[in-house]
């Protein structure tokens, strides 16, 4: 077979593979070239997932209209000039080709003005550039991407639906969100506005990007090693989730994709994470740029480091730092072998098998003895955390001594907890027992509240309120969750709905606001005296849950003393 040189159209189309995968691709280089073009307000708007619209328009710098036919063709680009260059990369683009594969697959329309002088535009169709002419004008540049792979059919054909294409354009535009927080971005999608930020503040950011909740669970990173700095956030424990994708690493303000230093940050975290689950981070990291090769792939997410290791134990040790004060709380429960003490069963101290100790607290502790070990040690299903004495102070705190000095846990938080655990379960998989009224109550609401309340009846249903409406705005209470004391069930449905309502903008979910809300009202009190078993019991069903050490509003639950830190007190050491 004769060997033949490739036109010029079909090169351009075949590089445009490694580029332009699908409309996020098509977002992601536009976006990098108005960074690079210094704008601060970059406005994206997309139509039908982007198969049939994206446009990006920014108020950056500006193409000369001498550059405008140059700027679509292939290997031409103002950002490097010689081969020492590429080793010293400073800007998001650099191999001049992002526009020219777009234009090939495409149909592109670029519009831009330089210092507010009257712009001009240019179309390019089926990879030609047309005549320049005109436009009106623009505050820097613009560019329409229509018709995205018309003319490849077999590449159209993997595109996915509109829905999930566009979840990847919001997942991409997020990104340059978090890596560019000074920058205003606004995104459009088939006239809605989906994103509308000014430049702000990185924490402010992931709020306003990310979830409202996410700020207050945030912990600070910064270090600044020789040449090498880290800076941005790791979320507490409250920002666990089992999917991945909330974990950003940019590398002088690029995202990439690195195995091994996002090994470091989940190495960090050490015994805080279980298998699956997966914690939040935004980490911006700066390294000189001629440490660090980004032309390893088309699309420069991966890149490669001259010295990584060394910028494995730092980012470790800086993410370390910044979890401290929830490591700390994290009590040392194992005892010199490894293994976990047992908990006495003798019946003076109070053992679970007291006759007679049925409280609602130990209604739980079925659940608690299959533990499922949040300290990733040899913990079996029949030992228990907490050896020796326990007592509770000013009928509040619960005091232990544990193998390397003791612990204090908040008995309210700790209930809550529990509460709110048990509670979230009861929503996804099994009902919470209730326990019938021997006299039903009605209660009557205002006619807004009586809504809310309709509303969210099926849920507490499952809690254990069982409740019927009976008569105008008022329903029949007939029983109550059996973890709940009696009594005061008219106050703590009142008490949920009002903070159901108010925490509404603070949870992720409604259910988790509601969970929460229950948790809250329904837990035992500061001043509500236990007995030895309700303390041991509460005890174990708290490390029962998946994360005993904050409450659902982010407070900690237990304080540990060392041994370490009281002989110092005594000035023993
Ligand atoms: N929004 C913009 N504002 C100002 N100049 C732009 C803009 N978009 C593109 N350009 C100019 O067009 C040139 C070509 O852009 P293109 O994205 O194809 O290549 P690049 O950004 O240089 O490299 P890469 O292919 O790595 O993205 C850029 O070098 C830049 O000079
Ligand atoms: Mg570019």
């Amino acid at each position: 077979m004769a060997i033949k040189k490739l036109s010029l159209d079909l090169r351009n189309k075949i590089a445009a593979g490694e580029v332009v995968e699908r409309p996020a691709s098509v977002v992601k280089e536009l976006i990098e070239n108005s960074l690079d073009a210094n704008a601060s307000e970059i406005s994206i708007v997309v139509e039908k997932g982007g198969h049939q619209l994206v446009q990006v328009s920014d108020n950056g710098n500006g193409i000369e209209a001498d550059d405008m036919r140059l700027a679509v063709q292939r290997f031409t680009t103002s950002k490097i000039a010689t081969f020492e260059d590429l080793f010293n990369i400073n800007s998001l683009g650099f191999r001049g080709e992002a526009l020219a594969s777009i234009a090939s697959v495409s149909e592109i329309e670029l519009a831009s003005c330089v210092n507010g002088n009257g712009g001009y535009s240019i179309k390019v169709h089926d990879g030609e550039a047309g005549e320049l002419t005109p436009s009106e004008p623009v505050k820097g540049t613009r560019i329409n991407v229509h018709n995205l792979f018309y003319n490849t059919p077999a590449r159209k054909k993997f595109l996915k639906s509109q829905r999930v294409e566009f979840r990847q354009i919001v997942q991409m535009v997020r990104r340059y969100g978090l890596a560019y927080p000074e920058v205003a971005f606004k995104l459009i999608h088939d006239e809605k506005e989906i994103i509308n930020i000014q430049g702000e503040t990185l924490k402010d950011r992931i709020d306003n990007l990310l979830d409202p909740t996410y700020g207050s669970h945030l912990l600070e990173v910064n270090i600044v090693k020789g040449d090498f700095a880290a800076s941005g956030f790791v979320g507490n424990l409250n920002l666990l989730r089992s999917r991945p994708g909330e974990q950003y690493i940019f590398l002088n303000r690029r995202f990439i994709k690195h195995r091994l230093l996002n090994n470091a940050v989940y190495g960090a975290y050490q015994s805080l994470l279980k298998r699956g689950e997966y914690p939040f981070y935004v980490l911006n990291l700066v390294q000189p740029a001629d440490q660090v090769d980004v032309n390893v792939h088309p699309m420069k997410i991966e890149v490669r480091f001259k010295d990584e290791w060394r910028l494995f134990h730092v980012l470790k040790s800086a993410v370390s730092e910044a979890l401290q004060s929830i490591l700390d709380t994290i009590p040392d429960f194992r005892t010199d072998t490894g293994m976990f003490p047992g908990f006495t069963s003798d019946p003076q101290q109070g053992s679970f098998s007291i006759p007679g100790a049925d409280t609602h607290i130990q209604q739980g502790l079925a659940r608690a003895k299959t533990y499922v070990d949040s300290l990733s040690e040899k913990k079996t299903s029949d030992e228990d955390l907490i050896s020796g004495n326990i007592w509770q102070i000013h009928d509040k705190y619960i005091v232990s001594q544990i193998n390397s000095g003791l612990v204090i846990i908040d008995q309210h938080v700790a209930h809550e907890r529990v509460l709110f655990e048990e509670a979230l379960e009861a929503f996804d998989v099994a009902p919470l027992g209730a326990q019938t009224l021997l006299f039903p109550e009605t209660l009557e609401f205002s006619a807004d509240e009586f809504s809310v309340l309709l509303d969210i009846l099926p849920s507490l249903n499952r809690l254990g309120f069982r409740m019927k409406e009976f008569g105008k705005n008022t329903v029949l209470v007939e029983a109550i969750p059996s973890e709940m004391g009696w009594g005061n069930e008219k106050a703590v449905i009142r008490e949920i709905i009002d903070s159901f309502l108010e925490n509404k903008k603070k949870y992720s979910s409604w259910q988790e606001g509601l969970a929460a809300s229950y948790a809250c009202h329904a837990a035992i009190k500061a001043g509500d005296p236990l007995t030895i078993p309700e303390m041991q019991a509460l005890v174990n069903r708290l490390f029962a849950t998946k994360h005993p050490y904050y409450c659902p509003h982010g407070r900690p639950i237990i304080v540990q003393l060392s041994l370490d830190e009281l002989d110092k007190r005594f000035e023993r050491s």
